[in-house]
């Protein structure tokens, strides 16, 4: 049975939809439309929380009830938003509450959206009542299939009782004020603090000094990490206000990938399903979505995920919002598939005349009928899926490799102050998976719950703060036979961002066999190198490596390359350790993308991990399956056709219904997707 609901056992395909923007006479124009773009799901009404409660005491669900019969008497199903994402105006007049307090300390007016304070009892209050008496009266409707609260909840709120309850939530953490002096490391700069209203929250007016870098990261980590609960909260309390009602409708938010601010390991946890939205630009190199995708597919251990949105063609946002080209809306929507993705749903299903987003893309534009260059390549698609049918749904992918990801190293890592301002977790993370990613290598994007014992690799960059406990869990992965790497600046603090002291890398410190003394950051123009011997001949060679340096004691751990440069020439650069039945590797500098490559296909060989196919430049593979048989994706991104050989793989084209073998052609921006039953794959 299909994860998300067995209303609909097939790739869903819509999006946001606005009706109450128009007229009502439009929206038959548009059931017919939908029709011939064999869409079957729209999400609405996202931002309508004004229309749906126009005064305190009245709301008004008279022309939802409308527009949904309507929906669902077209045969289209619908995701029903909780609309509490922008609060409208008459609130935000009697009750001020509601606005926030920005970073630089300013009080926020009416306007925009996404700018609820968390803490603040009115939004609470309303936007619970409100999601309440829409489960109250939707739950039954057998149009329903998901919920998807709020919008893509953002950014932090600095207001009193922001304050407050920040306080509230550290005697939680702490009890004590002494505990929390000790923990915080509040004798430096005479912190101390005697009483807890002394306590304020971190922005510029306070712990900042610009306006990413906190003077006193202790308490920015926890400011982070109770801003993000805080609005976590406020997404759980309107989940459970709708499995009061609904308890067997699938329920999300939908996510905006690495998003800093919001912790979505921890908000995954109250989800049934992630969801999210993909805005690749034509400038977006496509092991991004890819990465991005393995990141949303992660958060629930591999679960089929819902493309909330994305857009057929231009944004309004970016810079230069240029078209998609001809293909690519196909191409990135069969990568999200091709991914995890169960759903392809667009932002939107028709353009707004007005305000910010008129000029965004739409499955039915300003034009207003069915022959348009995009329509038709969405009624394309459309039909593409329909036929697919329930074919790759609910199907996994399967990964031996995973590299870990956790947003509170990330937050830790990137308050601190120096090594080196050009120290960041994203590109960091993303070096790592480019190099699988261009050799078709499956990857999974975990978080620190994930099982480690399910993989044969797991690669953490920078792994600055260790989780408490997380150390040995890496010890036992390593004994029991994996292969572990990690490189500079791993181990460094606790979960409170204080030193862990005694060695680099801490905790990390026995499973990597050495020791790390201090750290070199180089400017941004200097390089230094790797040289490795012929003791492991695929590695043999010199390597530029820059950005940080660690200067390195090997303790257990075998030398591999050492620094050909600076006074820390002929020092160990790349270790390995033998630990138990597994090996942990640090890679004591940033290295060149091709090192990286080498030394990731090297780990694999060793494990018998092997790409899934060799492919010309940016030609992805992946591979999903469920109940014996696998569904390979071949997805072109060059503009030009490009064969590839299957590797022994014998099926069928899904997308052509062609019997396939050996050599194929995939034409430019084309995408196969080769179906087997397992055991035909001859390699
Ligand atoms: C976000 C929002 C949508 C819309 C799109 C435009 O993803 O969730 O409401 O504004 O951006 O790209
Ligand atoms: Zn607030």
């Amino acid at each position: 049975m299909p994860l998300i609901s067995d209303k609909l056992p097939k790739i869903w395909y819509g999006g946001d939809y606005n009706p109450d923007q128009w007229p009502r006479e439009i929206w038959q124009e548009d059931l017919r439309l939908f029709g011939k773009a064999h869409i079957d799901v729209a999400t609405l009404p996202v931002f309508s929380w004004a229309l749906l409660q126009p005064e305190e005491d009245r709301y008004d669900f008279a022309w939802l009830d409308d527009i949904f019969d309507q929906l669902a008497g077209g045969g289209i199903k619908v995701c029903l938003a909780t609309s509490t994402a922008a609060h409208p105006a008459w609130m935000a007049r009697r009750y001020p509450d509601i606005l926030r307090v920005d970073f630089e300390g300013r009080k926020r007016k009416y306007g925009g959206r996404h700018k609820s304070c968390p803490n603040s009892p009115t939004y609470r209050l309303y936007a619970i009542r409100l999601a309440e008496k829409m489960a109250e009266r939707y739950a039954g409707h057998d149009a329903l299939v998901a919920w998807h609260i709020s919008n893509e909840f953002s950014g932090y709120c600095y207001c009193d009782n922001c304050a407050s309850a920040f306080r509230t939530w550290l005697q939680k953490r702490y009890g004590t004020l002494e505990e929390l002096n000790r923990r915080w490391y509040t004798t430096f700069w005479s912190h101390t603090f005697y009483e807890w209203e002394e306590i304020v929250p971190p922005n510029i007016l306070t712990e900042y000094w610009q306006p990413d870098k906190p003077q006193f990261q202790t308490i920015a980590l926890d400011y982070n990490r109770f801003q993000s609960e805080s609005l976590q909260e406020c997404m759980r309390l309107e989940r459970d206000a709708i499995r009061r009602h609904s308890p067997d409708v699938a329920i999300t938010t939908n996510f905006m990938h690495a998003y800093k601010p919001l912790d979505y390991a921890a908000w995954a946890r109250d989800l049934d399903v992630v969801s999210w939205d993909s805005y690749p630009s034509n400038r977006t190199h496509p092991a991004e979505p890819a990465l991005w995708h393995a990141l949303m597919r992660g958060l629930k251990g591999g679960q089929p995920f819902m493309l909330m949105e994305t857009t057929p063609s231009q944004v309004n946002w970016q810079q230069y919002c240029q078209l998609k080209k001809p293909g690519t809306m196909r191409l990135h929507n069969y990568q999200a598939i091709a991914h995890g993705a169960d759903t392809v749903m667009f932002f939107q299903l028709r353009q707004s005349l007005g305000a910010s987003e008129k000029f965004h893309g739409a499955v039915i534009s300003h034009a207003g009928h069915g022959e348009a260059r995009v329509f038709r390549e969405v009624a394309a698609l459309g039909a593409e899926l329909h036929r697919l049918g329930d074919k790759v749904v609910d199907a996994r992918v399967e990964a031996q490799v995973a590299i870990l990801f956790d947003w509170e190293n990330w937050w830790a890592m990137e308050n601190t102050a120096g090594p080196s301002k050009d120290w960041q977790y994203m590109p960091q993370i993303s070096k790592y998976h480019r190099a699988l990613w261009e050799q078709n290598i499956p990857v999974d994007l975990i978080t620190t719950e994930t099982d480690l014992m399910k993989y044969q690799v797991v690669v953490a960059p920078s792994l600055y703060l260790l989780q408490p406990g997380y150390a040995s869990r890496i010890e036992a992965f390593v004994a029991a036979g994996g292969t572990f790497v990690t490189t500079f600046m791993s181990g460094m603090v606790d979960e409170n961002d204080i030193v862990v002291p005694g060695g680099y890398p801490g905790e990390l410190r026995r499973v990597t066999g050495i020791w790390v003394e201090e750290f070199d950051a180089l400017y941004p123009d200097e390089r230094n190198e790797i040289a490795c011997g012929s003791d492991i001949p695929a590695l043999a060679g010199t390597y530029e490596a820059g950005l940080i340096c660690s200067v390195i004691h090997a303790e257990t751990a075998k030398v591999i390359g050492t620094y050909t440069k600076d006074f820390y020439r002929g020092t160990p650069a790349l270790t390995r350790n033998r630990f138990g039945a597994g090996t942990a590797w640090y890679i004591g500098a940033d290295p060149e993308p091709g090192f990286v490559g080498k030394l990731l296909e090297h780990l694999c060989t060793e494990r018998g991990i092997r790409p899934l196919l060799v492919t010309a430049e940016n030609v992805e593979v992946t591979c999903r399956s469920k109940q014996g048989r696998t569904y390979l994706f071949v997805l072109n991104h060059n503009p030009a056709p490009v064969r590839v050989d299957l590797n022994g793989a014998i099926g069928t084209d899904l997308l052509t219904e062609k019997a396939l073998e050996g050599t194929v052609e995939v034409e430019g921006y084309g995408v196969v997707i080769l179906e087997t039953i397992t055991g035909n794959r001859t390699s």
